[in-house]
């Protein structure tokens, strides 16, 4: 989850004018049109009401005299319905101590028609202002919320993580053990491998989780990446992953010494190459592709597959926190991934290749 950009595209605001007096309303219009405002002009509250629901609008100008109603009524009527407009009331000297009931009502503010088009469009960008700060301010909040609630599920997860390694290594070596005494019948082949695996895959879970939840201590030393690309696409193939794919490799030779946590380091290419992995499981053509190299103070590592790539809906989503659309994933590797990546001072992301795949991006400074 991110921060949305602090910039306010005003040209995205809707503006509605609830005014009688036509010539007033469609000269404000063309005025608020400049600042790029999408604008509404309606003469009347019931017709106001009427567009309110299907335009939608971030701010309305009220008239305080309207032929079928006040506009002091309208004002605090919105300000329960719909408290997120902001409302400014139109009026001239005569309705003054109206305009400033209607302010008391929940009114933002309000204009005096007479006013000069500064003064109109400085009562706009004020308001703009103030949606701006009141979007901010609930995108703030949601983060925070967004925070505290994963603190409290990585709490929980490292708890149960832990809960669950013991007896998990102690029923693995019991297993080894039986298996030893046993011998292995062939028709229990098949059973042997069946529990390895998904000891494998438990295993996998609570190591994650594991790493997840604890802070990250990086330490970064010279490492040759080949060496480390290597070494860990043996390890997923001795544990019989990426079986009958096809790897291709290549790292320009200014880009094989990186700086990095190796132990780190390798939990990250761990989980891209087992999603690319996992992603290729029903492809024709299973091909993974690790390319590295150099671009002023950057290294750029680039991981390639024949999957089915990522839908653009899903690309921000796939890096939050156990997001998954697998039936036994956890939704904690690209998660993972990202703050590795972060803590190096780089940055990851992931787009589709033409014809078919995802690639994942590794940016990551000197
Ligand atoms: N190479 C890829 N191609 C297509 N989709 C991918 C790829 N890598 C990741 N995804 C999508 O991103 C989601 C999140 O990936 P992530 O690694 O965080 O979790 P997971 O693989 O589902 O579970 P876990 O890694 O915890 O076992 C995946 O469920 C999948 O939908
Ligand atoms: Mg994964």
């Amino acid at each position: 989850m991110e921060l949305q950009s602090a910039e306010l595209d005003q040209s995205a605001l809707r503006v509605l004018v609830i005014e009688d007096n036509r010539d007033f309303a469609e000269n404000m219009a063309e005025i608020l049109a400049t600042e790029g405002g999408q604008v509404r002009t309606v003469g009347t509250a019931t017709e106001g009401r009427r567009v309110l629901a299907e335009f939608g609008p971030d701010i309305c100008f009220i008239d305080l005299r309207l032929p079928d109603d006040s506009g002091e009524t309208l004002v605090a009527e919105l300000s329960r319905t719909a408290p997120e407009i902001l409302c400014i009331v139109l009026t001239g000297n005569a309705t003054i101590h109206s305009a400033v009931a209607a302010v008391n009502a929940g009114a933002f503010g309000f204009l005096l028609k007479d006013m000069p088009v500064d003064g109109i469009l400085a009562s706009f960008r004020r308001a703009a202002e103030r949606i701006q700060l009141e979007r901010q301010k609930r995108n703030l909040e949601a983060l925070l919320r967004h925070r505290e609630q994963l603190a409290m599920i990585g709490q929980m997860s490292a708890t149960l993580a832990h809960e669950i390694k013991n007896p998990l290594t102690g029923i693995s070596q019991a297993l080894e053990i039986l298996l030893d005494a046993v011998g292995e019948p062939p028709e229990m082949k098949g059973l042997k491998n069946s529990i390895l695996q998904r000891f494998r895959n438990l295993n996998d879970l609570v190591e994650d989780l594991l790493e997840f939840s604890k802070p990250l201590n990086v330490r970064r030393r010279p490492v040759e990446l080949s060496g480390l690309v290597d070494s860990v696409l043996a390890e997923l193939r001795s544990e019989n992953r990426l079986r009958e794919v096809e790897l291709k490799v290549a790292i320009a030779p200014e880009a094989d010494r990186l700086r990095v946590d190796d132990v780190h380091f390798r939990i990250l290419l761990r989980n891209l190459f087992r999603n690319a992995d996992q992603a290729m499981e029903k492809s024709e053509l299973r091909e993974l592709r690790v390319r590295a190299r150099r671009e002023q103070v950057v290294t750029i590592l680039e991981i390639e597959d024949t999957g089915p790539g990522i839908p653009d809906e899903l690309r921000d989503k796939i890096f939050e926190p156990f997001y998954t659309t697998k039936t036994r994933g956890t939704g904690l590797g690209l998660a993972l991934a990202t703050r590795i990546v972060d803590e190096h001072g780089g940055a990851v992301s992931a787009r589709n290749i033409k014809g078919a795949g995802a690639r994942f991006t590794l940016v990551l400074p000197d």
